[in-house]
């Protein structure tokens, strides 16, 4: 059982804390916010204690973890400090504004031995979980390219998340960075003496509210060592509603999943198959999408307890937030 600490009470971290309150593998032992009121209005709402300061939380002998769930531009030092603390880090996606950024957190890691993993929880919903598991069956042959797009209408009064400064970037560096995630953990670059795509192109394009270093649309060409092909698309301008969807193509079929709804398809010569995941799909319509989202965050939580035990496990590390990260930003030209 592993025990945590959890910085920045906002949004996220309600789903966060739902899922440590339900998690067999871990527990929260006590939260910090900037806003100290709000800090204990959470801490109070899950029953643990909030700590006055970020040192407070980090000098607790009863804390071995540290969930980050502050904006981004905060990752770095909140996830360094945390690391050189001797806690071991769970980063909220993305890992940080830029590649530079994100390796600081790795080498702190590195220094201090302890474990890093990004918070890339959409490796846990049940439609990628059942594209996973067809496509290590073998049911599509090797993979051949990929083909991959999210997007979303951004709400300009959404807070910080079309502030750069803040965030590093725009669509590429919100939800598509999970979408990055999810196409470099099937593209299986692992192998490369890089440790990421060899070959990246990028361009952004921004054509509705021109904030200044957010593309609104992003567009990735990658290539691996092994000569696969994926291309993505993130975009915040998308006129038809949310989406999330991602084909993977081999030499002997299709696999297609989408989440939001969640959905996985098979489709080879002997025809077409539909996964439909009716207990996430019925929760989804009952409780809203962030009743999935806890239990992804269960997941995770069970695939951190792993990494951290030194076991094989299926959580974003530290370097796939990295990567994640760096593919973004050659996007923009700044890797
Ligand atoms: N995994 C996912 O699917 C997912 C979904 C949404 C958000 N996120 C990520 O989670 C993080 C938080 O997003 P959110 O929507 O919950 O944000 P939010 O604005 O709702 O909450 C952020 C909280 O952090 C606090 N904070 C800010 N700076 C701080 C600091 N230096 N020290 C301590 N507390 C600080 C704020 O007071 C606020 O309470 C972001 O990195 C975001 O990208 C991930």
């Amino acid at each position: 059982m592993l025990h945590f600490g959890l910085v920045g009470c906002g949004s996220i971290a309600q789903q966060r804390a739902q899922a440590l309150a339900a998690s067999p593998a871990a527990r929260l032992r006590a939260v910090h916010d900037a806003d100290p009121a709000r800090a204990s209005a959470f801490a109070q709402q899950f029953h643990v204690e909030a700590a006055p300061t970020l040192d407070a939380l980090l000098a607790r002998p009863d804390i071995d973890a540290v969930v980050v769930s502050t904006p981004p531009d905060s990752h770095a030092p909140i996830a360094i400090a945390a690391l050189n603390a001797g806690k071991h880090v769970l980063c909220e996606k993305p890992l940080a504004r830029t590649p530079d950024e994100a390796r600081h957190i790795l080498d702190a890691a590195a220094r201090a031995g302890r474990t890093l993993a990004t918070g890339f929880n959409f490796r846990f919903y049940p439609s990628v979980a059942k594209a996973r598991e067809l496509f290590q069956s073998g049911a599509i042959g090797p993979l051949d390219h990929i083909r991959a797009s999210c997007g979303y209408r951004i709400d300009p009064a959404s807070g910080w998340l079309h502030d750069a400064s803040i965030t590093g970037g725009g669509a590429l560096q919100d939800n598509g960075i999970h979408l990055i995630d999810t196409v470099l953990h099937f593209l299986g670059d692992a192998s490369e003496t890089h440790g990421h795509a060899t070959e990246i192109h990028g361009h952004t394009t921004s054509s509705l509210h021109h904030w200044p270093g957010c593309e609104e649309n992003g567009f990735l060409l990658l290539r691996n060592a092994q000569g696969r092909v994926a291309t993505l698309q993130a975009s915040w301008t998308e006129w038809a509603g949310y989406h999330f969807r991602v084909e993977l193509h081999g030499a002997l079929g299709l696999i297609r999943f989408t989440c939001f709804p969640m959905l996985t398809e098979l489709i080879t010569a002997q025809g077409r198959q539909r996964f439909y995941h009716p207990h996430a799909n019925l929760m989804e319509k009952l409780k809203s999408y962030r009743w999935i989202v806890v239990q992804s965050f269960l997941r995770e939580f069970e695939e951190f307890a792993r990494l951290v035990a030194g076991q094989p496990s299926l959580i974003a590390t530290g370097h796939d937030g990295w990567r994640a990260v760096h593919a973004a930003a050659a996007a923009r030209g700044r890797a």
